[in-house]
């Protein structure tokens, strides 16, 4: 076994951990629905017991993946030198699964995120590391104004309290000249069951998530910003097993529907520029 890098994340950056761990996961499956060789590379590299904490992988982050990913390419196709913002990005992989050689990449997570990133993934003149928080809004001036911008936040927006992610989404909307925002969100019910503490397995308990937004009021984030020009939402649709034919089931029923994780894709153009 090669040297593996220990981990001394805690708290919201050991959750990046969670996700690489269903990632990789299913890139090493016969079956994958997701390639991604550097994934499965780091998640070898890390002396980690996942499943310890995490327990048994499935997909669901390689599925919220694959929907970035899709919509990564098509701004790409659009905007060849566009500006890709990841926050909170963590150990996600992206920019090796998405094939382009123009784009302008700025990662945004926190300090200890960005030391681990940093053992595997060197920032470049294209791939910017910037070690801040994602509410400290001096990464701003890291984004081109000529150029459109796509931010993503998977698998922030619920480690932080509403007003925090209403403030967040108004300054960016308001200081960017055109462009998308997308990011996952948990139901209240999810939400509510961290706040009193959700033990994931015997050994980790979730850290507490105090964003929650059902699926039927995701509509409201356009009183946000009289910027916001488009809003689609989109639930996740699993490959195989129990878990595909029980999510197909929730979200056929009425109400119940509204019960689920999503993901919101934001368009928006600064009408003050
Ligand atoms: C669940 S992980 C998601 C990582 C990655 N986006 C993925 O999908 O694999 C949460 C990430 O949010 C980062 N994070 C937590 N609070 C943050 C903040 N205030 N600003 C930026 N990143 C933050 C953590 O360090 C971690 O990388």
């Amino acid at each position: 076994m090669k040297n593996q890098i220990k981990s001394s994340l805690k708290e919201v950056p050991e959750t990046m951990l969670w996700t690489l761990h269903n990632r990789a996961s299913e890139a090493m499956r016969k079956d994958a629905i997701i390639k991604d060789d550097k994934c499965v590379e780091i998640y070898q590299s890390i002396d980690y017991d996942y499943e310890k904490s995490f327990g048994k992988a499935e997909p669901s982050h390689a599925v919220r993946s694959l929907m970035f990913d899709e919509e990564i390419k098509a701004f790409l196709n659009e905007f060849p030198e566009g500006t890709i913002v990841n926050l909170g990005e963590g150990l996600e992989t992206q920019r090796y699964r998405i094939k382009e050689d123009k784009a302008f990449w700025i990662s945004v997570d926190l300090p200890e995120a960005i030391e681990i990133r940093e053992q595997f993934i060197e920032p470049s003149q294209r791939h910017f590391h910037s070690p801040l928080s994602a509410l400290d809004r001096s990464w701003f001036d890291l984004v081109p104004e000529d150029q459109p911008v796509f931010i993503t936040a998977q698998g922030l927006f619920m480690y932080l309290h509403e007003e925090e992610v209403k403030a967040i989404i108004q300054d960016m909307l308001s200081s960017f000249k055109e462009g998308y925002l997308m990011f996952d969100a948990i139901p209240h019910w999810l939400s509510n069951k961290t706040m009193k503490g959700l033990k994931k397995t015997k050994d980790y308990i979730t850290p507490k998530m105090p964003w929650g937004i059902n699926r039927n009021e995701v509509n409201q984030i356009k009183k946000w910003s009289s910027n916001i020009t488009g809003l689609e939402e989109k639930p996740y649709e699993f490959p195989r097993g129990t878990q595909r034919w029980m999510f197909k089931t929730l979200l056929a029923i009425p109400i119940l529907k509204y019960y689920a994780p999503t993901v919101v894709k934001v368009k928006f153009k600064n009408i003050e520029e």
